[in-house]
């Protein structure tokens, strides 16, 4: 059996498969979930209703193929680090955010290259959704380190509560039966752990929203050709820890 992480094999292999399937704009969608434009103005809302100011120091921690640096290239003054684990997907991202001052890191590690005390917020948009719960621990404690006091971090999660994620579990099982788990994992986390988790991890909760929760408001600001302003859910549940200010 080998011992490679599991994230290093099934993304990297996703992505590739993809790229040989469909036009390469396509399967950089895809392999991030799709709705390119329509999750980034999701994401970048979240964001400033968290606080994003256009000047802030954000790391996006698995931020594919940019969905979420597209819309926060409009801030000339937006300090950007965007991680993952797929070199053609950040080599795509870079790109497409076309801002040469964005900055795109190939890591492999669960690891956050900034300072400690650096960064304002730390996006972590549908990662742990493909990590074991004790990574994605690992990279909460990496962004409470990178966090500056006060800095929040934000990431979406799968939740058996909700409707919409239960599709998600039931192919999961479906794997197990035919006793091939193709692809990358598919992890669910419960909001009272993540409770438990940030009170051990000295984190405040500022948010848990279900995913179906109109949660995020889209406004003149952020809105993308498609959405109009009002409040959208993302499908995916939402949490935002914030360290204390000290
Ligand atoms: C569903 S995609 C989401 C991408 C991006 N955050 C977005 O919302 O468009 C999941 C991303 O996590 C990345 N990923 C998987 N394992 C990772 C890890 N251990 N560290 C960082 N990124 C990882 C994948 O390569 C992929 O780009």
């Amino acid at each position: 059996m080998s011992n490679q992480l599991r994230y290093l094999i099934s993304y990297p292999e996703m992505v590739d498969n993809a790229l040989r399937a469909m036009p390469e704009e396509e399967a950089m969608a895809s392999a991030v979930g799709g709705d390119y434009a329509v999750i980034g103005c999701l994401e970048h809302s979240l964001l400033v209703k968290h606080g994003l100011k256009p000047d802030s120091r954000v790391v996006d921690v698995g931020c594919g193929s940019g969905r979420l640096a597209v819309q926060l290239a409009r801030y000339p003054k937006l300090d950007y680090l965007g991680t993952d684990v797929v070199p053609a997907l950040l080599e795509f991202a870079a790109r497409k955010a076309a801002r040469p001052d964005f900055r795109f890191l190939h890591e492999e590690r669960i690891h956050i290259p900034v300072a400690d005390g650096a960064a304002d917020m730390i996006g972590f948009f549908s990662v742990f959704t493909h990590l074991l719960h004790e990574e994605s621990w690992v990279y909460l404690a990496e962004a409470h380190r990178a966090l500056k006091p006060g800095g929040a971090v934000v990431f979406s999660f799968l939740e058996y509560a909700v409707g919409l994620a239960w599709p998600v579990f039931e192919a999961n099982i479906a794997w197990v039966r035919q006793r091939s788990m193709a692809g990358h994992l598919n992890v669910f986390m419960h909001p009272a752990d993540l409770r438990l988790w940030a009170e051990r991890l000295g984190f405040v909760v500022e948010a848990m929203n279900p995913g179906d929760e109109l949660a995020i408001p889209v406004t003149a600001e952020t809105t993308v050709p498609g959405v109009l302003p009002g409040h959208y859910a993302m499908g995916q549940s939402l949490c935002v820890l914030r360290k204390p200010a000290g």
